[in-house]
């Protein structure tokens, strides 16, 4: 079973989210929203797999992960829909899960990320990565790699949150870094899914995001009906990291209106 942080609601309030974090992080990078969310919703928070305290997959795939997920919530006995919620890797899993148990599903929302399958360029610098994190460790992915998690204005004026990120970059394992690497080398493209998405739907994009475009997160829009869409300024991939209160505020907004959710008894 997957490893999970769950932060429950004030009595009388009641909402299940489920916060699906990205790579190379953990349901660490989850800390403010669960303390501020929970005001409004239950949220659950999971490690995927290979990383934070959760085992890897035999077989690693962005499937496994969003069945993993799912193992989870039978395990926790949340039989209602939920808000499913993922950033960039945590997205690609929240549509595979989309994919497999809609009736599972009350509210999708989307942070920094697509619904498109990797280019054969984006898989070879994938395979790249594997070779470097094999030979070269963590930590010198981690070194090489936090600047372009964060927009040009964060990395120019807060060193601090640049600092935050790298922290929970060199929390992992190398094989949890390479499992995922692979898994969404070889993912699915999920666009077809997108037509046939019917729950309401947030999707949040940083315009200075260098590693998936603002413009994937608003064709993702043009094709999911009950969706609305949001391009967040001066914020790059990490939105909720670098933007927390605006973040905090859409999310906020987003549960408060139309999404009619239950409570998690655990
Ligand atoms: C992430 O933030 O989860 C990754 O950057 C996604 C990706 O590499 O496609």
């Amino acid at each position: 079973m997957l490893a999970y942080r769950l932060t429950h609601p004030s009595e009388g309030k009641e909402a299940s989210v489920v916060l699906l974090h990205a790579f190379p992080f953990s349901s660490f990078m989850w800390l403010r929203e669960r303390k501020e969310l929970s005001e409004h919703a239950a949220i659950l928070a999971p490690d995927l797999p290979g990383f934070g305290a959760s085992d890897r997959l035999k077989k690693p795939s962005i499937t496994g992960m969003a069945e993993a997920v799912a193992d989870l919530l039978d395990s926790l006995e949340i039989e209602e829909p939920v808000v499913m919620g993922g950033l960039s890797m945590g997205g690609y899993v929240a549509l595979e899960f989309y994919r497999h148990f809609p009736d599972r599903v009350r509210g999708l929302m989307l942070f920094s990320t697509c619904a498109a399958a990797d280019t054969a360029a984006a898989k070879e610098k994938r395979l790249r990565a594997i070779e470097e994190i094999e030979k070269g460790g963590v930590e010198e992915f981690s070194q090489k790699n936090v600047n372009k998690m964060v927009g040009k204005t964060t990395l120019e004026t807060r060193p601090d949150i640049v600092e935050k990120a790298l922290t929970m970059m060199l929390d992992n394992q190398p094989e949890g870094l390479t499992d995922a690497l692979r898994a969404m080398a070889d993912r699915r493209d999920n666009s077809d899914l997108l037509n046939f998405i019917t729950c309401p739907t947030l999707i949040v994009a940083g315009e200075e995001d260098t590693i998936i475009a603002p413009a994937e997160a608003e064709s993702m829009h043009k094709k999911i009906r009950d969706s609305r869409f949001y391009r967040m300024p001066k914020t790059g991939h990490l939105l909720n990291l670098e933007r927390p209160d605006i973040f905090g505020t859409m999310v906020e907004n987003f549960l408060g209106t139309g999404i009619h959710c239950h409570s998690i008894s655990v």
